[in-house]
């Protein structure tokens, strides 16, 4: 079945007004009494410009530790909870729905490679199961450092139980739906994966603890739609022999569906955080910002650190050049196999592209919606144009400039000159007004 990008779009209960999205992005918002209405800023206008679904990046369910980056937004409390009913209600009175993304960084936590927080930090990393070897061979260089701590049975239990909560919050203050964080090597990929679960109980079952999620979300947040990412780590260095195929992620997204989430996103991705999941050239003009050098000495331990991460950052980029459209085969596969939408992003720039993923173009639909990320950095109103004009594209050159600055806690937004004075040029000709 095939569907124009108006057509509206039913996910669990939930209709969008089109099938265009705002893929999660880290806003490095945080969490103090101001943090909803830094969201509002950075999120109203997708939802302004047409968007019909804007998702928040990934936020934490607990108040400790977990966190992927600093300045992250955490909602492991009613009152901090209640300071994002800025944002919710912003979005809605700007016609749009907006999806918070649950997270918990597991091994990815801050705390192994920002050396402020390790050295501030006594702070253990939740760990599927004991570290694997890669890892533990890299922090032998300083790199890296680990103090985890596997979870017991009974605080995995725990962990479910605080999406749960989270998600409960999450509907209290407005949201319009969950969705999880299970890709970017977060915990919840962690469960997933061969490569880190080599559990001997029940969660030794990858998919267990997305099926535990589900319960403890529906227990205490009722039929809120439920997203999640669906990972595959086809993209792992060849030095990883295990990790989680293209039929393993078929196989889970069919399990997930069948379960009772009610949207899906399947993403190809790397057992590490690494460039796969944002393919794109090497941030030159990023890592030479003069503004964030020492903001980068501080995360790296030193200028030389700095350096050694930048040069691994240009290996990265040329394993992972700028690509279009990485996810849709994987996509569609899925799609052919389960019976609730399927959400596809990664590398989407052209309008003629999106109409293509959405089954008008000759080969079969690949999704339901579609989303983009980065561009949205470079253009928060991004859906005016694509909505309007099918001959259109995106702005943004997949540089990657606006990635490393996270590093810092830097708000993400696009950081290279010539697109934004493109997008001044469009803003003057009017091409982000809406009737
Ligand atoms: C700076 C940055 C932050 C991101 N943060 C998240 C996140 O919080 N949660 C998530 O699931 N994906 C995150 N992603 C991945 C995006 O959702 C998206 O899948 C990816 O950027 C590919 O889409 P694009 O090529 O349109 O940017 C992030 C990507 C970037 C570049
Ligand atoms: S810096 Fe701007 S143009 Fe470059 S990838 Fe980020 S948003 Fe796109």
């Amino acid at each position: 079945m095939t569907a124009a990008l108006d057509e509206p779009l039913d996910i669990g209960g939930l209709t969008l007004q089109n099938r265009l999205y705002r893929a999660p992005l880290l806003e490095c918002a945080g969490d103090d009494a101001d943090a909803g209405e830094r969201l509002a800023e950075e999120l109203v206008p997708a939802a302004r410009a047409g968007a019909g679904l804007v998702f928040q990046g990934a936020t934490l369910v607990r108040g400790e530790g977990g966190a992927v980056a600093p300045n992250m937004t955490r909602i492991d409390t009613a009152e901090k909870a209640e300071r994002l009913r800025a944002v919710t209600e912003a979005v809605h009175e700007a016609g749009g729905r907006i999806v918070v993304q649950l997270d918990h960084g597991g091994l990815r936590s801050l705390e192994t490679w920002h050396r402020e927080y390790r050295a501030a930090a006594d702070r253990e990393q939740l760990a599927v199961s004991p570290v694997p070897f890669h890892l533990r061979a890299a922090a032998k260089t300083g790199f890296l450092e680990y103090d985890a701590h596997v979870l017991s049975t009974a605080e995995v239990y725990e962990l479910a139980a605080d999406f749960g909560r989270a998600a409960r919050r999450a509907v209290d203050v407005g949201y319009d739906g969950v969705h999880l964080s299970s890709a970017n090597m977060g915990i919840v990929q962690q469960f997933c994966s061969p490569y880190y679960n080599r559990r001997e109980d029940e969660f030794a079952d990858g998919g267990r603890f997305l099926e535990l999620v589900h319960d403890e979300i529906r227990e205490r947040a009722g039929d809120v739609p439920l997203f999640t990412k669906v990972p595959t780590e086809e993209h792992r260095p060849p030095f990883v022999r295990t990790g989680l195929s293209t039929d393993d992620a078929v196989a889970l997204a069919v399990r997930l569906a069948e379960y009772g989430y009610d949207a899906l996103v399947p993403v190809h991705g790397s057992t590490f955080w690494d460039m796969s999941l944002i393919r794109g050239e090497y941030p030159r003009r990023g890592w030479a910002a003069s503004q964030f050098q020492s903001g980068y000495e501080a995360a790296f331990g030193s200028r030389l650190r700095a350096r050694l991460v930048a040069a691994a950052t240009r290996v990265e980029a040329v394993r992972n050049p700028p690509a279009r459209g990485w996810n849709a085969d994987l996509c569609r596969r899925v799609r052919q196999r389960v019976d609730v939408p399927v959400l596809c992003e990664g590398g989407v720039r052209e309008r003629g592209q999106i109409d293509r993923l959405l089954g008008n173009g000759g080969a079969p639909a690949a999704a339901d919606a579609v989303g983009l990320g980065r561009p949205f950095y470079a253009e928060p109103e991004l859906p005016a144009r694509l909505l309007a004009d099918a001959e259109s594209a995106a702005l943004c050159a997949d540089c990657n400039n606006c990635i490393v600055p996270q590093a810092t806690g830097a708000p993400g937004m696009c950081r290279t000159p010539s697109v934004l004075r493109e997008r001044g040029e469009l803003e003057r000709a009017g091409a982000y007004d809406r009737d």
